[in-house]
C-alpha cells in the first residue's frame, strides 16, 4: 500500500480510486515522517502534483540514504526536463504526468518491484547464488538470437520451479529485445554507464525492467552511440552482479565478436551458437566454432542450436553435423507462430506452450537445468498491490 504526500481529501478519494482503497494519505512531510516510522515495511511515496519540488525532492534526498528500498514517484502537472533531471538527481524513481493514470500505475509497480528486489538483496539470500550464465551467439545477424534468448528466458523463469533469469541485450547499438517483448526502455544498460567500478545488486536492481514473475530485463540504449561507451568490463560487472542475484542470466548478443561479446564468452557456462539451414549461416557457423577454438573457449561449453529447422531448402541438418563436426542440441521449427508473436510483444513460449516451436523452447530450457549447478532461489513474496494493471 504505497502512502501518498497530497494536499486535499480530493486528491485522497482520487488515490484511493487509482492505487488502492486502503492507500493513506498525508499532507505534509513531518506527517509522512511520522507515517514511515511507523510502517517500516511501506515501499512507495508518491508525491502529489501540488507538492512543491523544493519539498518533494528534500522527501527524495532524506529516505534515499536512510530507506534505499522506498521509492518516490512524482507527479507534476507539466512534464519539463529540468524538473526531471531535478528529480532524478534526487533519487526520485519516476516522474508522471498528473493525469496520465495509467503511467502512475506503471510507475508505482515499477517502483514496488525495484524495492522488493532491494530487499531481497538486503536480506542476503541471493549473495551465496551463482546463477548460470548462457550466451546465445551467431556470427551471422538473424538467425534468431533474439527470438532464442527471449524464448529461452520466458521458458526458465515458467518452469514451475522459482528459478529467476536476467535477460541481458548486449545487442547494445541495435538491440530488440525491448521491442520483442514491448517492455518501455525506461532503464537501460545506458544509465550503467557512470557505475563502472562500482556497480552492486542494488545498482542493478534499479536498472532492470520486469518483464513477467521471475524474468526481468536489462535493455539495450535507445541511443546506439552509447553502446561505445560500454566497456568489456562494465559489461563484465554486470553480468558478475546478475549472476549473483539470478539463477540463469541469458545474453542476446550483436552478430560479432566485440569486446563485450569476448567478455561475455569467457564469463559464460553455455553458449548456446546458432545456425540456421543456409550456407552463409553454417559458413558462419564454421568460423565461429574455429574462432573459439583458437581463442581457447572449451567445447564442454557449445551447444549448437539449429534455428528454423524442417525447412525444405537443400541442406539438412546431418549435413550442418557433418560440416562442423559438433551435434545439434536442439532444433527448433520454422513457424509463423514465431513472427506472428513477435509482432504482439510475448514469447511463443507463453502465447502457445503446445506449439511445436514452444516445446522445442522447453526443450533447450530442460538442457539449461540440467547442466546448471544454481541454486533455488528463495520465493520473493509477490503483492497484489493496485486495482488495475
Ligand atoms: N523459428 C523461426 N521461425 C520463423 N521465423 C523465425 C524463427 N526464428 C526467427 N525468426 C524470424 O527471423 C527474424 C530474425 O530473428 P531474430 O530477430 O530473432 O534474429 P537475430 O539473430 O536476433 O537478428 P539480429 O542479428 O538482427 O539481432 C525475425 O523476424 C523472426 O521472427
Ligand atoms: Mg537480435
Amino acid at each position: 500500500m504505497p502512502v501518498v504526500l497530497g494536499d486535499t481529501d480530493r486528491d485522497a478519494d482520487r488515490f484511493r480510486f487509482t492505487l488502492a482503497d486502503d492507500v493513506a494519505v498525508v499532507d505534509t512531510a513531518q506527517k509522512l515522517d511520522a507515517y514511515l516510522e511507523s510502517h517500516p515495511d511501506e515501499d512507495l511515496v508518491v508525491v502529489g502534483p501540488d507538492v512543491t519540488m523544493a519539498v518533494a525532492t528534500e522527501v527524495a534526498e532524506t529516505y534515499r540514504l536512510r530507506r534505499p528500498h522506498l521509492g518516490v514517484v512524482l507527479m507534476r502537472r507539466r512534464m519539463e526536463v529540468s524538473t526531471m533531471t531535478e528529480a532524478l538527481r534526487a533519487g526520485v524513481r519516476e516522474v508522471v504526468v498528473a493525469d496520465d493514470v495509467e503511467a502512475l500505475v506503471g510507475a508505482c509497480k515499477r517502483s514496488m518491484a525495484v524495492s522488493e528486489q532491494l530487499r531481497h538483496v538486503e536480506s542476503g539470500d541471493s549473495n551465496s547464488r551463482r546463477g548460470k550464465i548462457i550466451l546465445v551467439f551467431s556470427s551471422k545477424g538473424g538467425c534468431g538470437k533474439t527470438t532464442v534468448s527471449t524464448n529461452l528466458a520466458a521458458a526458465l523463469s515458467s518452469g514451475g520451479d522459482g528459478a529467476s533469469v536476467c535477460l541481458v541485450d548486449f545487442d547494445l547499438e541495435t538491440g530488440d529485445v525491448a521491442i520483442a517483448l514491448q517492455l518501455d526502455p525506461t532503464r537501460t544498460i545506458s544509465d550503467a554507464l557512470g557505475m563502472q567500478g562500482g556497480l552492486d545488486e542494488r545498482a542493478l536492481a534499479s536498472l532492470v525492467v520486469p518483464y513477467k514473475a521471475n524474468m526481468d530485463c536489462l535493455l539495450a540504449p535507445t541511443k546506439p552511440s552509447d553502446a561505445e561507451f560500454v566497456s568489456a568490463a562494465l559489461a563484465g560487472e554486470i553480468v558478475q552482479v546478475a549472476a549473483e542475484m539470478y539463477d540463469f542470466v541469458i545474453i542476446d548478443a550483436p552478430p560479432a565478436f566485440t569486446d563485450v561479446v569476448l567478455k561475455c564468452f569467457d564469463m559464460a557456462d553455455t553458449y548456446i551458437l546458432l545456425t540456421t539451414l543456409d550456407l552463409p549461416a553454417l559458413k558462419n557457423l564454421k568460423v565461429t566454432l574455429d574462432t573459439l577454438d583458437n581463442l581457447g573457449f572449451p567445447r564442454t561449453k557449445w551447444q549448437i542450436v539449429l534455428n528454423r529447422g524442417g525447412s525444405r531448402v537443400g541442406l539438412t541438418s546431418d549435413d550442418i553435423e557433418r560440416t562442423v563436426g559438433v551435434p545439434i542440441s536442439v532444433e527448433i521449427p520454422s513457424s509463423v507462430e514465431v513472427p506472428l508473436r513477435l509482432n504482439e510483444g510475448i514469447t511463443v513460449v507463453e502465447a502457445n506452450p503446445r506449439h511445436d516451436v514452444a516445446r522445442a523452447f522447453a526443450e533447450l530450457a530442460d538442457k539449461q537445468r540440467k547442466i546448471s549447478g544454481a541454486a533455488k532461489p528463495a520465493q520473493v513474496t509477490k503483492r497484489s498491490m493496485f486495482k488495475r494493471s
